[in-house]
């Protein structure tokens, strides 16, 4: 009876039995092997997929991965090799090569190329469309390998980190994201009746919205928390915003579907607006997964006064932390959409400030943002 949809026909249809040797199914779980009857007639045929309406795969023919080189002779930007994924085999490009990680101290450090057994982060342009997920919500549609289309030898192996997006991209949605919101209609803006200007002048400092995003467990509430006793101490007006918090009051009529946390964001950006327009420090913790949900906010606020800061921190670590034991229940099913697990993070690729928790203690984090809010003549003092 589950609703499933076809790619790439992005037809839906129903499941109408589970079939095998030994009789019909109710139910079917990984790794069963059955025979599914669809109630309508489809086209379908090797390569496509079947996927749950609400867990649909990206779509497209670029995305980011990291790479294990394994061929003699190193990776070339400019030779086509043979995308494996799935059941299917593509002409593909490694489009751009980010960095690779030195295996004796586990750092990034620029690259061009790849040799031999190194690994590093890396584009790849196929020359036609796939379905796809980040290798950490699952493996099958996460991972490739690249052939040699001449010896057809093996030449890389591939997990996904997700689709790319370029700084470049990132800029065109802020772009995007300038244009005025329409407003409920018949209703006349009349500005603010205390500018802010005003306000900040009372205060003796600006205001400013701090915008943390990352995955759960990443560390955003302890820096978060940190951050506002260290502003309030320092006689700032300051506010807090978590996501955890909000989710009780203002959003609690919200889930977590791409589209509610596209409205939890919205929410909360125009809340963090007033408390800025009230001449707050408004520090927000929120997972904020997506790149045009972060893009809104920014076009909120006036430029220099919304501060993105990517809390980083290895899905591993996350996943080892989890303080709220969330991640442990989303991987035995509990918890649907879970941001890593079963729903996408587009980490942020032109973040103002990145933060990365597992190298760098609370105490140092929030002496860099505290840094950047007086390179910026937000606070004052050293
Ligand atoms: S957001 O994606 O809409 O920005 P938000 O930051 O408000 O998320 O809330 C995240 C918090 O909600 C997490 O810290 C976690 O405690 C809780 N949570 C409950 N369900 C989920 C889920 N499916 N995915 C992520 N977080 C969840």
């Amino acid at each position: 009876g589950e609703e499933v949809a076809l790619q790439p026909s992005a037809q839906t249809t129903r499941v109408k039995t589970l079939v095998t040797y030994d009789g019909e199914l109710k139910e079917a779980f990984c790794p069963q092997s059955v025979v599914i009857t669809l109630e309508d007639e489809v086209d379908l045929s090797r390569g496509d997929m079947i996927v749950r309406k609400n867990n649909l795969p990206t779509v497209g023919n670029r995305f980011e991965a990291m790479l294990c080189w394994m061929d003699e002779k190193a990776l070339s930007r400019t030779d086509a090799y043979i995308l494996r994924h799935t059941t299917r085999s593509l002409k593909a490009r490694v489009s751009r090569v980010f960095y690779r990680i030195n295996m004796n101290t586990l750092h990034r450090e620029p690259a061009e190329t790849f040799t031999l057994n190194e690994i590093g982060r890396v584009e790849i342009t196929a020359s036609q469309p796939l379905f796809f997920d980040p290798y950490n919500v699952n493996r099958a549609t996460g991972s490739f390998i690249l052939l040699d289309p001449l010896t057809n030898n093996t030449v890389a192996a591939g997990v996904i980190r997700g689709p790319s997006k370029t700084v470049e991209d990132v800029r065109k949605l802020r772009e995007e994201a300038k244009r005025p919101p329409e407003a409920s209609p018949h209703t006349v803006w009349r500005g603010w009746n205390i500018p802010r200007e005003e306000r900040e002048a009372r205060n003796r400092h600006g205001a400013a919205v701090l915008w943390l995003t990352g995955y759960s467990g990443s560390g955003k509430t302890t820096i978060a928390e940190a951050l506002e006793r260290e502003l309030f101490r320092a006689g700032c007006q300051t506010m807090l915003l978590d996501g955890d918090h909000v989710r009780h009051g203002l959003c609690r009529d919200l889930a977590f579907s791409d589209e509610d946390r596209s409205e939890n964001i919205r929410r909360v950006g125009e809340t963090a607006k007033l408390f800025f327009e009230s001449g707050h420090i408004v520090t927000c913790a929120f997972i904020s997964p997506f790149e045009k949900d972060r893009a809104f906010v920014r076009s909120l606020l006036p430029g220099g006064r919304h501060i993105e800061i990517y809390v980083q921190c290895p899905m591993e670590t996350c996943l080892k932390r989890d303080p709220k034991g969330l991640y442990r229940k989303a991987a035995g099913g509990g918890i649907p959409d879970f941001t890593g697990i079963s729903s996408l993070y587009e980490e942020p690729a032109d973040p103002d400030i990145r933060v990365n928790t597992e190298t760098q203690t609370v105490e140092e984090i929030v002496g860099l943002i505290m840094k950047a809010l007086r390179e910026r003549a937000i606070i004052r003092g050293q």
